[in-house]
């Protein structure tokens, strides 16, 4: 029996993405390897029409966390101050890494289950004038937020400061403004919403906001990268195999219609999920308005717990995936990107009722 992986990467994967792996083995000095890279970099700008003028990509041998680690020790200068909105564990994530480099750095933290306080964020940028960079994860993982940005950008742009987007389980399925959101950097990694493998990720990068050589790590200093790729080259070993299966899904991306066609597609499958779980009485950790198209957390119903759940569902065929930190015992979560088919989770809703049963 195929297990379909329901956690929020890395998800299960296509045939053709899983055969592209199988492709010649590859040195990455090679002109071969060239092409593949700056095919896979053209196609990530076309996923949002994006200028190679304006934006380049950095593509990284890493997890989302590399990305997420080089946006941060890259683009914010020795001058700059941070300002990290947290709502989850990932926006926790981007303050350690800030205070792992000793980068300036102030939080907008809010309660996981809360959106982003505007009237709070709106009065630390008016007091603070120090802060030239503001970090926020777009889908927030950990409770299945698609944080709001818009109205954050117009804040931004109010106080002239930069957005760091972690878009790690955004990119690929949900809307971004990259014309009009003063974003310079958004991190991204190949296992998510792209459908590729765990192993490759990358930044989409302003290329003035490069120019700024503020870079505190060498593995990850983003100008590094994106001068050796627009040359052919590259600093470091790549991932080859993770890079083909990459190239691989962004065609089936583009192939099925691009972001729009994929948001489509995955609420599509959360609504069936959605309904299927309403009938067995498990409610949502937040309004269906709130969430991404991606992942949408439930309660735990008091009836069983996590390992319980898991393991049955682990033994019907399908991953469910824990929650974390305050979360790790009252929550499950669901993701809909993949190979996922609507018989799949018509065989999900069975799964789930029996094991719910005592
Ligand atoms: C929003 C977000 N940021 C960062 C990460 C970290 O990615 P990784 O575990 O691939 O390092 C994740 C992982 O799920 C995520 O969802």
């Amino acid at each position: 029996m195929k297990t379909i992986l329901l956690n929020p990467g890395p998800v299960t994967l296509s045939a053709k993405v899983r055969q592209a792996m199988l492709n010649d083995d590859l040195c990455h000095r090679e002109v071969e390897f060239a092409v593949l890279q700056s095919d896979i970099r053209k196609k990530i700008l076309d996923v949002y029409a994006l200028k190679p003028s304006t934006w380049a990509i950095a593509l990284l041998t890493g997890s989302g966390t590399a990305a997420v680690e080089a946006m941060i020790t890259s683009l914010v200068p020795a001058s700059g101050k941070l300002l990290v909105v947290e709502n989850g564990v990932y926006g926790e994530r981007v303050s350690q890494i800030a205070n792992r480099y000793g980068i300036a750095n102030v939080q907008l933290a809010g309660p996981w289950q809360d959106a982003i306080d505007f009237t709070a964020l709106g009065s630390i940028l008016r007091a603070d004038q120090e802060i030239t960079h503001l970090a926020v994860v777009h889908h927030e993982t950990t409770t299945g937020r698609l944080n709001n940005l818009a109205p954050l950008a117009d804040l931004c742009r109010q106080y002239n400061v930069s957005i760091l987007l972690d878009g790690v389980s955004s990119f690929g399925a949900e809307a971004i403004d990259f014309q009009d959101w003063p974003i310079v950097g958004c991190a991204v990694a190949a296992n998510k919403c792209l459908h590729g493998v765990p192993g490759a990720c990358f930044v989409v990068v302003d290329r003035e906001a490069l120019a700024i050589g503020a870079a505190r790590n060498l593995y990850l200093d983003l100008s590094a990268y994106v001068a050796a790729q627009d040359s052919g080259n590259t600093p470091f070993t790549q991932s080859v195999q993770a890079f083909y299966a990459l190239n691989e899904a962004l065609d089936e991306l583009s192939d099925a219609g691009g972001v729009e066609q994929r948001r489509k597609l995955y609420q599509g499958r959360m609504n069936q999920v959605r309904h299927l779980l309403r009938d067995l009485k498990i409610v949502p950790l937040l309004n269906d308005e709130d969430c991404s198209c991606v992942l949408h957390a439930y309660r735990i119903p008091k009836s069983t717990n996590y390992q319980q759940l898991h393991d049955k569902l682990k033994n019907a065929g399908f991953i469910i995936y824990a929650g974390q930190g305050t979360y790790a015992t009252s929550i499950f979560r669901i993701s809909m990107m993949g190979e996922i088919s609507h018989a799949d989770i018509e065989r999900l809703g069975s799964a789930l009722s029996e094991a719910l049963k005592n």
